[in-house]
């Protein structure tokens, strides 16, 4: 997970990991995941609120040093604050600044004793300057606390720690120095939810040093951790939309296959496997694995036993039993009775589990391999090329979409994907000409294509990787009228017109709460809205959005990005007030995650 917060403030600290390898593979990942639905960006507070810290930055051009240690921040001078009044102090005011100058005498002692390694008697020092020390003296009481806090942390008591640090804080709220010092006790202790909320502040205070931001990414693995291993097993029924989708994603897919459907259910309507797919006409599809597992079972020589295999696995997939999944899948492929076109199918499929485990490299080499054992089918060149474009290897995957189409010159996929493609090229080599031409070709098939979900989202996506909102939302709503009730295209919508006019917000939540009410747990519409909230400052909301898109996903690796995003939100939403912190309203993400949202794929 640090790599989606190293992407969050790469620009601001080039150098920073540009060594590693595993860099440019994490951008990469951070981008497939964008594909399959998953917001990337861990603080999509945090990235705003950095914008707008680094705009403040340019004009303020001071940078603090990242991390002091305990012993400069006592030994770093305070000048006490001198009453400008000139010789007419009263007796009060005299009083009040002879008890501060003994005060800080006794910090001074505690300084000396701290120097020492005298911690206890360091701490007995420290409580005399606090007793002594008046109350409107507020910065020089909470420097006492906070040397106090030091103490107790050489002392490894934590507890102490995060209490005096509390009562320093209390009185100076940018006390950068010591709400880092209450971060690393409350995390030593186990409090992640207050170290998190620590580090958030202070990465809000200081530009977004590395060293807090790998400090909060580990404590916020910790919590997404916790969070996933205590929730109770998902229960919920997976989305008919996402079902379907998904599914539609793999051509002539041998699972639902007419003729073999109708022979079941006639030769063998009681079987398990009849009633699996009774089920997945019933929206049950989480029945579905266990039903094929009998049907597996019930006798080994069942001539129905790869349709239960390869059906089971897809199923296994969409719940994110990747597993289990890519053991079917494999069943399937070693099988010598499996048809040609149920081995294609299978091999993409474990193919597309290794890209729900983030194993970019494992899949290309899964493609390659299903291209060469079935060198005249398109559909595997149409899925390589399409992994090929995300990985902006643009060259490569026009080889592989033009023999698509030389395979099958009408497969509409290849045509759409291979667009998108070139569009990508035009915009690499800087030819705005190209550009033009394949987006021009593409509305070409508008009228004949206008009620395919997929060509709308491919349309709509190209148009946004080109930078033309303006079109994107023209197309986006000519299609929410031919094919109404899409919560994707919705979401799209109120996307799309957040972002050519922030004004548009009231009409953009209308959009979002009607994709809701078609679709409840999509996951991608939920998302998209807690985007949305958090560049509202309606960070609860979109917590809550976060905690709903969580109840309906599958796959750990998803699970614990947003429960990550969770927390981070939540602690960022309360570092915000801490600080009385705000960031101007609008949509400020021309280049934000929706353009490559969809890389044209879905
Ligand atoms: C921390 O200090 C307090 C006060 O002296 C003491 O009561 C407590 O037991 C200490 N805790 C630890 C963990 O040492
Ligand atoms: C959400 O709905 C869209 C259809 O509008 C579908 O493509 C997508 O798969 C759904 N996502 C989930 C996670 O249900
Ligand atoms: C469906 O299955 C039948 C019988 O196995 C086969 O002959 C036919 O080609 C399949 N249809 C498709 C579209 O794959
Ligand atoms: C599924 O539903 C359709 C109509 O909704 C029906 O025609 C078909 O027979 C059903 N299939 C099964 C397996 O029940
Ligand atoms: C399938 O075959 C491969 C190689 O022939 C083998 O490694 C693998 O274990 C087999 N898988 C299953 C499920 O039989
Ligand atoms: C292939 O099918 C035949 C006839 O249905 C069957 O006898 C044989 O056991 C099957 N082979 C495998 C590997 O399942």
């Amino acid at each position: 997970m640090a790599s989606i917060l190293r992407a969050v403030t790469s620009s601001s600290t080039p150098g920073v990991d540009s060594t590693n390898p595993a860099n440019d593979i994490g951008k990469r990942l951070a981008k497939w995941a964008l594909v399959i639905g998953v917001p990337t960006a861990v603080c999509v507070a945090a990235y705003l609120v950095y914008r707008q810290q680094q705009d403040q930055a340019k004009k303020s051009a001071t940078r603090r040093s990242p991390l002091p240690t305990p012993l400069t921040s006592i030994t770093g001078t305070t000048i006490p604050s001198t009453k400008a009044g000139g010789d007419a102090l009263s007796t009060s005011d005299s009083r009040t600044k002879n008890r501060l100058t003994l005060a800080i005498q006794l910090k001074n002692e505690g300084n000396i004793k701290y120097r020492e390694n005298k911690f206890n008697e360091a701490i007995i020092a420290y409580t005399k300057a606090i007793d002594a020390c008046p109350s409107e003296s507020k910065e020089e009481l909470s420097q006492f606390y906070q040397n106090r806090a030091a103490a107790w942390e050489s002392l490894k008591n934590y507890s102490k720690v995060i209490e005096d640090c509390s009562q320093a804080i209390e009185l100076n709220p940018k006390y950068i120095k010591c709400i880092q010092r209450r971060a690393r006790a409350a995390e030593n202790i186990e409090n992640f939810q207050l170290a998190l909320e620590d580090y958030s502040t202070v990465c809000f205070l200081d530009s977004y040093q590395p060293a807090y931001i790998m400090a909060a990414d580990k404590v916020l693995t910790n919590l997404a951790k916790h969070y996933i291993e205590t929730m109770p097993p998902s229960t919920a029924e997976l989305s008919k939309d996402y079902v379907r989708t998904s599914l539609n994603e793999f051509e002539d897919d041998p699972i639902f296959n007419s003729t073999i459907i109708n022979e079941i259910r006639t030769a063998q309507p009681d079987s398990p496997l009849a009633r699996a797919y009774q089920a997945y006409n019933e929206s049950r599809f989480t029945d579905i694995p266990s039903l094929c597992t009998q049907e597996i079972e019930l006798s080994i020589s069942s001539p129905y036993k790869l349709q239960a295999l390869l059906l089971r696995g897809s199923f296994y997939l969409l719940m994110g039993n990747y597993k289990e999944a890519s053991a079917d899948f494999d069943a399937v492929i070693n099988d010598s009775n499996a048809t040609e076109n149920m081995k294609i199918n299978a091999e993409l499929k474990r193919a597309n589990t290794k890209i729900h485990q983030r194993d970019v490299e494992g899949a290309m080499y899964e493609y390659d391999q299903c291209i060469k054992n079935h060198p005249n089918a398109c559909g595997p060149r149409v899925h390589r090329g399409m992994l090929k474009t995300l990985l902006e290897s643009y060259s490569e995957a026009h080889d592989d979409f033009s023999e698509a189409l030389n395979i099958s010159p009408i497969n509409l996929r290849a045509k759409y994907q291979k667009l998108i493609n070139d569009a990508k090229i035009g915009n690499k080599e800087n030819k705005p000409d190209k550009v033009e031409q394949s987006l021009g070709s593409f509305e070409e098939y508008y009228d004949s294509c206008k009620h395919d979900i997929y060509y709308a989202l491919a349309l709509t996506s190209c148009y946004l990787d080109n930078d033309r909102k303006d079109k994107a939302l023209e197309y986006l709503k000519k299609f929410v009228k031919e094919i109404p009730n899409n919560p994707t295209l919705l979401a799209l919508k109120a996307n799309c017109l957040m972002a050519t006019d922030p004004s548009n917000n009231v009409e953009a939540e209308k959009l979002f709460t009607h994709a809701l009410e078609i679709d409840p747990s999509n996951e991608t519409v939920l998302t998209m809205f807690a985007i949305f909230k958090c560049n509202r400052n309606q960070f609860e909301e979109a917590a809550n959005l976060y905690e709903r898109a969580i109840q309906c996903s599958r796959g750990e690796e998803k699970l614990m990005q947003y429960a990550a995003l969770l927390y981070a939100i939540r602690a960022q939403g309360r570092a915000m007030k801490r600080l009385s912190l705000n960031f101007p309203g609008g949509f400020p993400q021309a280049n934000g995650p929706l353009p490559s949202w969809m890389g044209g794929m879905n």
